[in-house]
Formats: C-alpha cells, sequence, structure tokens
C-alpha cells in the first residue's frame, strides 16, 4: 500500500500577517513540483485568510492549529468549523501536545474537537504523544493507545478516511531531539496495527501517520524511509522557508 506522503508545517503562535503571506508564498513555489505528495500549512487563526489568499492557485493546504465542536455560540476564544472553512482553510490540527500539557484539554474534550472538525467536512490531523516520564515509565504504547482510543470513539469509518494521526513524541518536540527513527517507526507500527484493530486492515492501510518532533532537513529522510512513516508535522524548521522547502522535498 502506497501512501500519499503529507509534509505538514505547524506554525504555532508565530507570523503577523505580513510574514506570514510571505512565508506562504514561499512555501507555494517551494512546492510546486512535489506533486507526489501533500504540503500542509498551519498558520495562526489571525493570519489564516492572508495564507488562503497567497496560496491561490496552489496545491497547499491550509489549516487551523485547533477547532471547535461548534457552529457558533458563546465558546469565547474558541474557533468554529465553519469560520476555518469561511477562511479557506479544509484542515485542523487538534489535540497538540501543547494543547494537551499547557491548556489541560483531555481525550475527551479533544475527542469532541475531531468529531465536531469531521461533521463540517474538516481533514483532522490527530495529535498523540507521550511525555519523557511516561516513555522512561515504558508507558509510551498504554499511553498512545489511550490516546488513539480516546481521541477517535464514535468515528465512523467513513469519516477515518478524513482522518491523519500525527506521532509527536514530547519529549522531542522543539528540543532538538528526535526519536531514533527505530523508535519512531515502532510507535507508528504500533498506531496501525491498532487502528486496524479498532477499525479495519484497509483503514489502517490507507491512514497517513506523520512523525512530529524536531523534524528538519538533516532527519527528515531518515525517517521518510521508515514504512509506517507517512509524513511529517513540522514546527521550527517550517517556519524557515529553506528548511521547509528541503523537508517538502525528502528523498
Ligand atoms: P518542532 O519541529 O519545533 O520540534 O515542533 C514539532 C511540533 O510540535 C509540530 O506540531
Amino acid at each position: 500500500m502506497t501512501r500519499r506522503a503529507l509534509i505538514a508545517g505547524n506554525w504555532k503562535m508565530h507570523m503577523t500577517t505580513a510574514d506570514a503571506e510571505v512565508l506562504a508564498s514561499q512555501v507555494a513555489e517551494a512546492s510546486k513540483d512535489a506533486t507526489d505528495r501533500d504540503v500542509l500549512v498551519a498558520p495562526p487563526f489571525t493570519a489564516i485568510g492572508a495564507v488562503t489568499a497567497a496560496l491561490e492557485g496552489s496545491a497547499v493546504i491550509v489549516a487551523g492549529q485547533n477547532v471547535c465542536w461548534e457552529e457558533q455560540g458563546a465558546f469565547t476564544g474558541e474557533i468554529s468549523p465553519v469560520m476555518l472553512k469561511d477562511l479557506g482553510a479544509t484542515a485542523a490540527i487538534v489535540g497538540h501536545s501543547e494543547r494537551r500539557q499547557i491548556f489541560g484539554e483531555s481525550d475527551q474534550l479533544i475527542n469532541q474537537r475531531v468529531v465536531g472538525g469531521l461533521k463540517f467536512g474538516l481533514t483532522v490531523v490527530l495529535c498523540i504523544g507521550e511525555t519523557l516520564e511516561e516513555r522512561e515509565a515504558e508507558q509510551t504504547l498504554t499511553i498512545l493507545e489511550k490516546q488513539v482510543r480516546g481521541g477517535l470513539d464514535g468515528i465512523t469509518p467513513k469519516d477515518m478516511t478524513r482522518v491523519v494521526i500525527a506521532y509527536e513524541p514530547v519529549w522531542a518536540i522543539g528540543t532538538g531531539k528526535t526519536a531514533s527513527t527505530a523508535k519512531a517507526e515502532e510507535a507508528h507500527a504500533f498506531i496501525r496495527k491498532l487502528i486496524g484493530d479498532l477499525y479495519e486492515k484497509d483503514i489502517a492501510d490507507q491512514m497517513r501517520i506523520l512523525y512530529g518532533g524536531s523534524v528538519k532537513p538533516a532527519n527528515v529522510d531518515e525517517l521518510m524511509a521508515q514504512p509506517d512513516i507517512d509524513g511529517a508535522l513540522v514546527g521550527g524548521a517550517a517556519l524557515d522557508a529553506e528548511s521547509f522547502q528541503r523537508i517538502i522535498n525528502f528523498k
């Protein structure tokens, strides 16, 4: 089964509108020949409109960095799936470890976001990953299973075609430490097997599982060579057009 690779840049809380426009144009240029893979950027909410405008005519996908489950209402500080779509986004990242760790988002809350994003037609990138403490206590696979089961609770097989999973070990995010390719592959294979058990093998086989955590030009080729690593969710290196271009064009 060959899965189409997906290289995603999570811009986190960076970029003014003007900076985002420049970077988006550079990403469009950098990815124009990469027709055998998908490229996604997740700007801050404030820059999504400018980014989709700058990307017009390009195949780059635009995502929100989070999404609420309701169309509108009294949800101060949140963004609705309809608002994301209104700005031209077609996807949303959900359950990023920064949402879990800093803002206390639970698997149950994250599941509501997954359900809501899918209900309104978005592609959802569900992030999961263990902390250093959990890894040292040898709980990695248990934690991943809990986050997958919790995050995907109630999701139908049909909707699973619009779900991407991103495995991001928390200890590898922004630290310069990457999981060894063997450890990353082990986690990815485990997640795929679990999806096969929860759904069916076909769904597991077509599901894209991205790796995230200090992905950079120097390590992307080796990561992407692993059979169960189908793409990358890139933080810091996605803010630099030259580095992101190299990552998009992994070999
Ligand atoms: P870094 O690539 O900066 O480690 O960030 C990874 C990440 O959290 C992407 O969502």
